[in-house]
C-alpha cells in the first residue's frame, strides 16, 4: 500500500498533520502534495517537519520534471486521498481541470480517489457542488464524509471534515 496524500486549503487542513502521523504509525508508505493555497494555513516547513518528506506543490518543478515527476507521482501509489478536499479541488477534478500539480496528478492517475470534503454548509449544499460530487462518484471515486457538526465559520451543519482516524478504514 502506498498513499498519495493531497492536502488542499480548507481551514481544516491542520488535521492532515494528524493523518500523516496515523499513516506513519501504521508504517504505510506515502507521498504528499499540498496545493499552494494550503500554505496560507500551514507552512510547508511544518508539513515537512512532521512527515519527514519532501512536499510537492509546484507543477513546473525543474528537478522533478526531468523524470516527468507529475506522472510518476500520479502512478506510484495504490490510493489517492484528498484530505481535506475543498469545493474547488472537487469541482476542478469533476471538470478535468489540470491547472496545478495536485489537479494534474489527480487527472493523470488511474486509481480511485478518496475525497474527504470540508466546507461551509452552504458550499456543501450548493447544487453545483453536489452535481460535481455526483459526477466524481459516477466515475468511480469515493467521498468520506463530511460530518455534521459545528463548523469553523461558527455555523452548524453538514460540511465538517471527518476525523483523520476514520480515513484509513475506508480505503478499499
Ligand atoms: C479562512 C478561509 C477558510 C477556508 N475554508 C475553506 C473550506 O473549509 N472549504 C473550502 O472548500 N474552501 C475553503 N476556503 C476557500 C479555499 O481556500 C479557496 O477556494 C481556494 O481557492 C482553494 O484552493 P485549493 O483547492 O487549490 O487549495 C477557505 C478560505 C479561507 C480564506
Amino acid at each position: 500500500m502506498k498513499i498519495l496524500l493531497i492536502i488542499s486549503s480548507s481551514v481544516g487542513c491542520y488535521k492532515a498533520l494528524d493523518l500523516i502521523r496515523i499513516i506513519q504509525k501504521k508504517e504505510i508508505d506515502f507521498e504528499i502534495i499540498a496545493t499552494k493555497n494550503t500554505f496560507q494555513f500551514i507552512s510547508k516547513l511544518l508539513i515537512e517537519g512532521i512527515s519527514k518528506k519532501k512536499i510537492y506543490s509546484e507543477l513546473f518543478d525543474l528537478d522533478m520534471e526531468q523524470n516527468i515527476g507529475h506522472i510518476e507521482l500520479a502512478r506510484s501509489n495504490t490510493h489517492i486521498v484528498v484530505y481535506p478536499a475543498t469545493a474547488n479541488i472537487v469541482s476542478k477534478f469533476a471538470y478535468g481541470i489540470c491547472d496545478d500539480l495536485a489537479s494534474t496528478c489527480m487527472i493523470a492517475s488511474n486509481k480511485p480517489i478518496y475525497f474527504a470534503p470540508a466546507m461551509n454548509k452552504e458550499m456543501w449544499a450548493n447544487p453545483l457542488i453536489q452535481k460535481n460530487i455526483k459526477s466524481c462518484e459516477e466515475n468511480g471515486h469515493f467521498f468520506i464524509g463530511p460530518d455534521t457538526g459545528s463548523l469553523a465559520c461558527g455555523e452548524y451543519g453538514s460540511g465538517r471534515l471527518v476525523e483523520p482516524t476514520e480515513i484509513l478504514d475506508q480505503l478499499k
